[in-house]
Parts: structure tokens; C-alpha cells; sequence
């Protein structure tokens, strides 16, 4: 394959660009494939210029002339763990800060932790134990250590273990020293800061007291086995903006060793943008004020009680078929060929099969039908549809965009594609042309309640708060008019008054100034 300059310019660092070393699609593959069994990084469409930075840096740093010898290099090198890390290290992001996601934290020091604390106070044991994974600097376990030191006077008294883990070791180093510069600390209320920090220059300088509650270690979430003694029955765990990075089988596996290590009814923290809804039915959703909790259950929930406002669309195929992809009559007119009648024919008896195989969950067998239907007639726009939603169910994210393009070639108006476009952009990064595939849903449904919603959570992610309230305010003008129950077009685990609350949060969010 000939060597193109695949990678683009570090957004963050233009100013030091120099001429890339080239990479081709394939040796790309190859570092994607290995960054996701060392440490389930996926990096999409957003990220793929930073990956591309950081390995061109490494490459020269070590003196290879081309991406192929530093790969082999990785792999083979008795070197090659060494500089692995030091590229995980690299490519890992940290953002963080103090008392992250107010709501969180509301609900933390509210409802969670009385409960735990009431449940145990009159225990032998009075343990509270609590893993921070993905900790980065240590910000969010420092912010459970205070808000546990707040509540608890008497928390001398008590087993306390926080355990803060992150596979970054410049991070580690960060979390373990706990000192912040001002701008670290701009999110912390004023009243603690005179409390638990010390001020030493242009520094702040956390407590002794604070961070001895905090034990820091290196874990790799994806490689390392869930073995520390910190990490055995636990009543809380968070793991905020972490698996967001993560390709989806790391996910899956990661928050399966989580319940485990969970309390019977202990509670998971998952970031904003994260979602258990394809991962997991072992957790309830609980509410709490302008947020979403995930608690451990004992008995699997059903999927609605997951939340996927991002999801794959659930598609009711009867809904779909569109009458003229079933051609039953015989050839009437003299100018269509006997044989295209036949083959319509032929295709619709296919079509009506490969339905049921899907309705039957037998999705590899389905998605071969659909595509003997094809076959047929290449402009079979429903089969082509159905193949999509295969593959996107299977993050087979860019063959499902190619199957939706061919739909739109034929059918500029067809509803579904474009949503399926939006939700497959939006995972792949690319905000902009989601953005743009759910704006022409509203184009061409302007009662089409999810993309309203689809749009003002990503406004609300660019912190574009006036769009995302406009945004919110449209699907729930459409929502009020609806009955409470009524399920929600493309989602029907959605009932209006479900996706109403969660606008609703939205918008209360908005006003207290989003994340903080
Ligand atoms: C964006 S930060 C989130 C920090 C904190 N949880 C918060 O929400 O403020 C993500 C952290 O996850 C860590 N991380 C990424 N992949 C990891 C893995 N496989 N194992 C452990 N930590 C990982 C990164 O190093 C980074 O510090």
C-alpha cells in the first residue's frame, strides 16, 4: 500500500508542527489494534491527529525511520514495554478537576454516603471503601476524601479505604505529590480550601491528613486483573470519563469486574457521556437531583432502566417496509422486462425472510439474507437499512455508514438513515456531521422528539449552553403534548415522560453552570 501522510496537525500544538513521519492506513490498524489489548483505547475520528502526533514524536525520540520499525519495535524489542508505557502514558488523556459534575457530588454527600454511613454505623467493621479508577491527579478521590471528611467528624473512627488507580504514570506522580496550581483548584468551594489545603507560593499544597485517607497505585484497568485487597467489597465505585476511551468489549469487561467487586446495592459513578445501555442490565438506574446514579441489583433490570440517549436506533423492520420493495404482481406492461418483475418478486419472498431471521435476534443470518436481497436489487433500500443496523449493532461503525450513504443516494429523505448517520457520527466523534444528520431528521420530521434531544446534548457537551437550551426547549415542547407513556420514536424503551425528566435535568444542569 503506498505510504500516505495519513496524520493531521495536533490541534493543540500547531505551532511546533514539523513534517510527519507517514503512516499508512494499515500500520495504523496495527497501533489502534495493539492500543486497544494493552489498554482498550479506541481512538475515532476526533483523536486519530493526536494518536498520529504522539507516535511521530516517539518514532524520532527513539531514532526509527519509519512507524513500521517502531511498531516492530514495541513488539519485539526487550525494550519494547518500556516505551509502550511511556507511550500509554502519553496518549492517555487526564482532564480532571475538584469536585467534578456538582450534581455528582450532591448526590454523594446527600443520599449516598448517609445511607452507607447509617447501613454501617452500628457494624463491627464501620468500613466505607471506595475505588476511584481512571483517578488521573487525583482530584475526584481527594474530592470523596473531603466530602467523607465533611460528613463524617468521627471518620477516625472508621475503616476508611479510597483507592485511587490510573495506568498514567506522570498522573500518578501528580495525584501522589497532591500539589495544585490555582488554576487546578479555580472549582473548589472557598471554605475548604482554607481548610484542607495550604498555601506554599503558587501552589496549594493538600493536607497531609487528606492524603493519607488516598491510596495511590498504578492499575491497568484493561490488562491487570481486579485483585489489589483495596478493591474487594466495595461501596462505591467511580470511574468518570474513562471507559469513554474504551472500545466497547474493554467496557463491557471492565464494568463486569466492577459489579463484582461491588457490595450487594453499592453504587457506580460513570461519567456524563457514558452509558451502561449495551453493556450491561445489571445495574438500576437510581435519580437523583440533575443526575443519574447506577446502582448494583441482584437481578438483571430491564434495558430501560439503562439509559441509552445515544443508542442505536431500535428498529421495527414491520414499520419499515416500505410497499414498493414488495413487488408481488406479474409483469403487466410491455416495457419492464419479465425478468426484473421476477426478481422483485424474488427479492420480496428474500426480504420477508431475512425479516423474521431478524426479528428472531439470528443476526448473521439475517444480515446474509438482506444481503442476497441485494443481490437483486442493489437500490433495495430497506435491506440496505437492516445490514446497518447489524453492523452498528456489532460498532462495525464504518461499514454501517457506507451501507446509510447508499440509502440516501437513493432515498435523500429517508428518516432512519439519517438518524443512524447521526448516532454512528456522534460515536465516532465526529460532532459536526452529527450534528448535521440530526438537524436534517428535524428537516424532515420536525416532530422527531430524540433528535431535538440528540442535539442538545451535544451543545451541551460543546458547552454551547444557548443552542443546547433551545434544543431541549424544542423536545420538550413536543414532549408535553404527548401522553406520559407513550414510547419515544427510535427508542422505544423511551416513554415521553422519561425523556421529559432528563430534559428537563438537562436544563437544570444548564443553569447551574453544566459539569461544575
Ligand atoms: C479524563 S481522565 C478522568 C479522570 C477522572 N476520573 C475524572 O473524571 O475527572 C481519564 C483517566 O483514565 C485513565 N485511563 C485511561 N485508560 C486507562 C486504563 N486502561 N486503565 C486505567 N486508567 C486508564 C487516564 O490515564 C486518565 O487519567
Amino acid at each position: 500500500m503506498a505510504k500516505v501522510p495519513f496524520c493531521g496537525i495536533h490541534k493543540k500544538r500547531k505551532h511546533k508542527m514539523t513534517r510527519k513521519v507517514s503512516i499508512t492506513d494499515g500500520e495504523f490498524e496495527l497501533f489502534q489494534k495493539m492500543l486497544i489489548s494493552e489498554a482498550g483505547l479506541r481512538f475515532y475520528k476526533d483523536r486519530t491527529d493526536s494518536l498520529c502526533y504522539v507516535l511521530d514524536e516517539r518514532i524520532k525520540k527513539r531514532g526509527l525511520a519509519s512507524a513500521r520499525e517502531y511498531y516492530d519495535f514495541l513488539k519485539y524489542n526487550s525494550d519494547g514495554s518500556v516505551e509502550l508505557q511511556t507511550l500509554l502514558d502519553l496518549v492517555t488523556i487526564g482532564e480532571t478537576y475538584f469536585f467534578r459534575n456538582k450534581p455528582h457530588f450532591d448526590a454523594l454527600v446527600n443520599f449516598i454516603l448517609p445511607e452507607i454511613i447509617k447501613k454501617k454505623e452500628n457494624t463491627p467493621a464501620k468500613s466505607i471503601r471506595i475505588w476511584s479508577a481512571g483517578c488521573s491527579k487525583g482530584d475526584e478521590a481527594y474530592s470523596i476524601a473531603i466530602s467523607l471528611r465533611e460528613l463524617l467528624p468521627s471518620y477516625k473512627d472508621w475503616n476508611i479505604s479510597i483507592l485511587a488507580t490510573d495506568l498514567n504514570r506522570n498522573v500518578l506522580r501528580d495525584a501522589k505529590n497532591a500539589v495544585y496550581r490555582k488554576k487546578d483548584i479555580a472549582s473548589f468551594p472557598e471554605k475548604y480550601l482554607t481548610k484542607y489545603f495550604s498555601e506554599e507560593g503558587n501552589n496549594y499544597v493538600l493536607d497531609e491528613s487528606v492524603k493519607k485517607m488516598v491510596n495511590v497505585k498504578y492499575h491497568n484497568l484493561a490488562k491487570d486483573p481486579f485483585a489489589l485487597e483495596e478493591m474487594k467489597n466495595l461501596d462505591i465505585i467511580f470511574c468518570r470519563n474513562v471507559t469513554i476511551y474504551f472500545d466497547l468489549e474493554t467496557t463491557r469487561t471492565v464494568i463486569n469486574g466492577f459489579y463484582d467487586r461491588l457490595l450487594k446495592d453499592g453504587y457506580l459513578f460513570i461519567g456524563h457521556s457514558e452509558t451502561l445501555w449495551k453493556i450491561t442490565n445489571r445495574f438500576e438506574t437510581i435519580e437523583f437531583p440533575r443526575t443519574f446514579i447506577y446502582k448494583k441489583t441482584l437481578h438483571p433490570v430491564e434495558e430501560i432502566e439503562a439509559k441509552p440517549f445515544m443508542g442505536i436506533p431500535s428498529i421495527d423492520l414491520d414499520e419499515i417496509i416500505h410497499e414498493e420493495t414488495l413487488v408481488t404482481e406479474e409483469p403487466k406492461e410491455k416495457e419492464v422486462p419479465a425478468e426484473t418483475v421476477m426478481s422483485k418478486n424474488k427479492g420480496s419472498i428474500l426480504y420477508v425472510k431475512a425479516a423474521k431471521l431478524f426479528r428472531e435476534k439470528k443476526y448473521q443470518e439475517a444480515f446474509l439474507a438482506f444481503d442476497e436481497v441485494i443481490k437483486l436489487d442493489k437500490n433495495h433500500i430497506d435491506s440496505h437499512f437492516a445490514k446497518a443496523v447489524i453492523l452498528a449493532n456489532r460498532s462495525e461503525y464504518e461499514d454501517a455508514t457506507k451501507e446509510l450513504k447508499k440509502i440516501i443516494k437513493t432515498d435523500n429523505l429517508y428518516l432512519e438513515a439519517y438518524y443512524l448517520l447521526g448516532v454512528l457520527a456522534h460515536k465516532t466523534g465526529d460532532l459536526t456531521e452529527a450534528e448535521n444528520r440530526f438537524r436534517k431528521c428535524v428537516y424532515i420530521d420536525p416532530g422527531m422528539v430524540l433528535a431535538y434531544f440528540n442535539l442538545g446534548n451535544i451543545y451541551l457537551y460543546e458547552k454551547r449552553l444557548a443552542k443546547a437550551t433551545r434544543e431541549f426547549n424544542n423536545a420538550i415542547r413536543l414532549l408535553e403534548g404527548k401522553p406520559k407513556e407513550e414510547p419515544i420514536k427510535f427508542c422505544e424503551d423511551f416513554t415521553a415522560d422519561f425523556l421529559l425528566r432528563a430534559c428537563r435535568n438537562n436544563l437544570l444542569e444548564i443553569g447551574a453552570g453544566n459539569d461544575r
